[in-house]
């Protein structure tokens, strides 16, 4: 059953392809306020996408927070498979900003296929992996007339602004999407031939830490060396929180953090890793940085960390202005492991930062979103399926990685729902994501199609 499948998805790749163009036209940038009808836009062309494959039940979800009007979920389902297991899959069609726009050698919202890539924002994360699932449930409905286990389909349209909407979905209306297991393709693979699933992601919380001093803006000549910097004071501050050892200084960052198992910790030097490789072409960096008695695979997967992402306010523009600002503010984000809690991570730290404020400032630390850490089994039918499609798509055994980033909604689909959760990805390490010239390798787009096809069908075959 599975090989016509396969046969219509390479048929048809050209024109999956072509699809996938005219949704990475569309600038769905969710954080972005003038971008709404966009990332309305997005929404819906998946929805007609989800219809057109032969899904059933197909419609947009509205969400909301407190604060705003969110962005909608696309929600579809297939379930006639009698007797079969229902699996969930989850994508997103928004995406992060493109800026700083003239490091694109093509322009982020005009898709552009080069040696193999297809470039654009969203390419890869997560447009295009999120097309793979639509267009693997179209090649099986449209060569066997169903599919063989339940299908439901949610794509959210907030991940990359922390997914508050999704969330408050599951939290509510959970068994809309019952199933016995989830499927996520958003994280990556560990190198290029190498099967990978994911089995952990860090949390994470971001934040605003805003620091005012005077009234109001003042003259830096007629004032400088008696009213306090804002800038200075949130350097100091920031200097404070990581030391140079990469190590985060608030008190109790660390307690109760879960340490990898030795066997995980055995599987992670196995794998085909050169650190010098990784800092030349992969940071570009002289040196990497932080805590050097963890190996680097460690510190981006298993170990908490802190990162400053913008300092907004002062003078920014071309020139020189000679201006002490009343206010600034920095975006910090801190990403989080097992055994930590983004509340409680979010409370030690507004205690710090509120007890080594410098004289003469008043801080004010606001959560912009949070997320928890996971770490997902690997010993269960759901993962064997992936690995035994895996197999006969690259010819090779799956190796199990953690992400560094974060897909907030998966830990809830595991805790709240009690999904096991599958993430098998299609990435690779220097496919820029949330970066300028991200990209997607076509050949893993296809492979990623018929290996989603291969998992559906093992599922649905018990194996
Ligand atoms: N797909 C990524 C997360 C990811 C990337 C996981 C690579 C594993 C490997 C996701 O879209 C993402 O970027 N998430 C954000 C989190 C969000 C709350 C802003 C992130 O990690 O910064
Ligand atoms: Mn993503
Ligand atoms: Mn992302």
């Amino acid at each position: 059953m599975s090989e016509v499948a396969v046969g219509f998805a390479k048929e048809n790749g050209e024109r999956f392809v072509e699809e996938l163009k005219e949704l990475l036209r569309i600038p769905s940038v969710s954080t972005a306020p003038e971008h709404v009808g966009d990332v309305r836009a997005a929404a819906e062309f998946v929805k007609v996408g989800l219809e057109t494959a032969g899904m059933e039940n197909v419609r947009l979800i509205e969400t909301s927070t407190k604060t705003r009007k969110g962005h909608p979920l696309v929600y579809a389902e297939w379930l006639h498979a009698a007797g079969k297991p229902t699996v969930l899959l989850y994508g997103h069609y928004d995406v992060q900003p493109a800026e700083p726009l003239d490091e694109w050698k093509s322009p982020p919202f005009e898709p552009e296929i080069r040696d193999g890539n297809i470039y654009a924002r969203g390419a890869v994360d997560d447009k295009g992996q999120m097309w793979m699932h639509v267009k693997a449930l179209e090649s099986l409905l449209k060569t066997d007339g169903k599919l063989p286990v339940n299908v439901r389909v949610i794509v959210e349209g907030e991940e990359e602004v922390g997914g508050e909407g999704i969330a408050a979905f599951v939290r509510e209306h959970g068994d809309q999407l019952k199933a016995d297991a989830a499927l996520v393709s958003d994280t990556e693979m560990f190198a290029p031939e190498l099967p990978t699933l994911c089995v952990g992601l860090r949390g994470m919380i971001y934040t605003e830490l805003e620091a005012k001093g005077a009234a109001t803006d003042l003259h830096s000549g007629m004032y400088g060396g008696a009213a306090p910097n804002p800038f200075v004071a949130l350097a100091q501050m920031i200097a404070q929180l990581k030391r140079e050892d990469g190590h985060i200084a608030i008190p109790g960052f660390y307690d109760g953090i879960e340490e990898p198992t030795k066997a995980e910790l055995e599987a992670w030097r196995s794998l085909p890793f050169d650190e010098e490789e990784y800092r030349k072409h992969e940071v570009g960096s002289t040196e990497l940085t932080g805590e050097t008695m963890f190996s680097v695979l460690e510190r981006t997967w298993s170990r908490p960390t802190m990162d400053v992402h913008g300092m907004p306010g002062g003078f920014i523009g071309a020139g020189a202005k000679t201006v002490i600002p009343a206010k600034a503010t920095a975006k910090i984000s801190f990403r989080l492991v097992p055994g930590m809690k983004p509340e409680e991570t979010f409370a030690k730290y507004k205690k710090f930062v509120e007890e080594i404020c410098p004289k003469g400032i008043q801080v004010k630390v606001t959560m912009i979103h949070s997320g928890e850490p996971i770490v997902v089994s690997t010993d269960n039918e759901y993962v064997r399926a992936a690995t035994d499609a895996m197999a006969k798509v690259f010819g090779k055994e799956t190796v199990f990685v953690r992400g560094g980033g974060s897909i907030p909604i998966v830990g809830d689909f595991v805790r709240e729902l009690g999904t096991p959760t599958v993430m098998m990805g299609f990435g690779l390490p220097d496919d820029n994501l949330h970066a300028p010239n991200e990209k997607f390798h076509l050949a893993n787009f296809h492979r990623g199609i018929e290996s989603i096809v291969r998992f559906l069908d093992g599922v649905g075959a018990g194996r």
